[in-house]
């Protein structure tokens, strides 16, 4: 029964599309209301799949690069940059008129070991952290100012009790290394936009110490124009009133609230585990793995109608919303098909292994159809 109620739910949404919503992209269909896009990986970048990004260049008006901005990326020994795939990446969005965000300038993962050492290895003082950071920022920020529109200053600094995570950042340099980030982000390119980003925004103790620690920016006058609320979300969390609180909430700063990093993860996750924390890592076993051939048409059913859910809540918030970025282009190539267990196959995106859009593709632009007819 449950079943027979899947597979007509599913026909329903292929059927029920009139023609102009059918042939629709991601980005025209949003066009009036946030901008849409996806995170590019390096091999992506690099041109060794230009399908994918022509499927990016056809859907997306905005793009994010997933890990090439990255400190040990970008900038992997003192003194050594590497902006090879970076700068391929930018010049891929401005061929194509893309809105290009930056990631990340100041995280506690993915950051070498020597940046907060001197050349004999003993820790800097804050000073000297300050300086190095200082440089990295106007090194990383001048390269692509004007070109790149928005940045990630700070990522997931704080923790889920919502104190600021204990990270070499704030051991060295103290709790205002964040307000010296957005500060040096914002002399090397005045004109860029500049974003808190984070995951589990949605936990009330996490929301709170989010919530202070933007305040306390705007309160001493740092420049801050968003919110980057990671979207790394399942079926069931987080609840419609979770998300709808906290995007109230956020929305009530007066910033643009971004939803950022956006896959739904529908694989199950061991101790229920909601993060995004890429430390966090579990053993393959055969039951965490339920669909290594193909994703069953009543589970295709639930992921389209969980899309179609959280674009509700987007658009409510449309006002406040300015970009929505799915992690990734297509399935094959998630994150989510190594974390938190290696190997499995993961379904979080609109679009399948095969580039081909997803009966959540089609529930997602409808969410569009029903907000133009009320
Ligand atoms: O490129 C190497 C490859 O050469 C090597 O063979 C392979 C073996 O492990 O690793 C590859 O690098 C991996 C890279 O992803 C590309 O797939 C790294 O090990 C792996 O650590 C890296 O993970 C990235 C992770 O951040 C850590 O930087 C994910 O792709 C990326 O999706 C993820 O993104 C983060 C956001 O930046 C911040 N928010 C949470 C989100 C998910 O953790």
């Amino acid at each position: 029964m449950k079943l027979l109620t899947a597979s007509i739910l599913f026909s329903l949404l292929f059927t029920a599309l009139p023609a102009e919503l059918n042939s629709q992209t991601l980005k025209e269909a949003f066009k009036e209301y946030f901008l849409i896009g996806g995170a590019i990986s390096d091999f992506q970048a690099a041109g060794k799949e230009p399908e994918a990004l022509e499927l990016a260049a056809e859907q997306f008006n905005t793009i994010t690069p997933e890990n090439m901005l990255k400190w040990e990326r970008v900038h992997p020994e003192p003194g050594k940059y590497n902006f090879e795939l970076s700068d391929k990446l930018i010049e891929f969005g401005l061929k194509n008129g893309m809105f290009i965000v930056g990631h990340t300038l100041v995280w506690h993962n993915q950051t070498p070991d020597w940046v907060f050492k001197d050349d004999n290895g003993n820790y800097l003082d804050r000073e000297q952290l300050l300086e190095r950071l200082r440089e990295h920022i106007h090194t990383v920020v001048g390269r692509y100012k004007g070109k790149i529109k928005g940045w990630d200053v700070v990522n997931e600094a704080v923790d889920e009790d919502g104190s600021l995570r204990k990270s070499k950042w704030l051991e060295i340099i103290g709790e205002d290394y964040i307000e010296k980030a957005f500060e040096y982000a914002h002399e090397a390119d005045p004109e860029a936009e500049l974003y808190y980003n984070d995951f589990n925004t949605w936990h009330k103790a996490k929301r709170d110490g989010i919530m202070k620690l933007v305040r306390n920016l705007l309160d001493k006058g740092v420049k801050i124009d968003g919110i980057g609320l990671q979207g790394h979300w399942g079926l069931d969390y987080p609840s419609l009133d979770e998300l709808d609180e906290s995007l109230q909430e956020y929305s009530s700063t007066g910033l643009k609230i971004m939803i950022t990093e956006l896959d739904i993860n529908i694989l199950p996750t061991p101790n229920n585990y909601t993060g995004a924390e890429i430390t966090k890592s579990f053993e393959q076993q055969k039951k965490y793995n339920p669909y290594p051939d193909g994703l069953p048409d009543s589970m295709q059913t639930v992921l389209a109608e969980r899309y179609a859910e959280l674009f509700g809540k987007f658009l409510k918030y449309r006002d406040s919303i300015t970009r929505v970025t799915f992690w990734g282009i297509h399935d094959g190539h998630s994150w989510l098909n190594n974390w938190p267990i290696r190997g499995r196959t993961s379904y979080p995106l609109l679009f399948d292994r095969e580039l081909k859009p997803k009966p959540a593709f089609y529930a997602v632009i409808k969410t569009v159809k029903e907000i133009n007819c009320k």
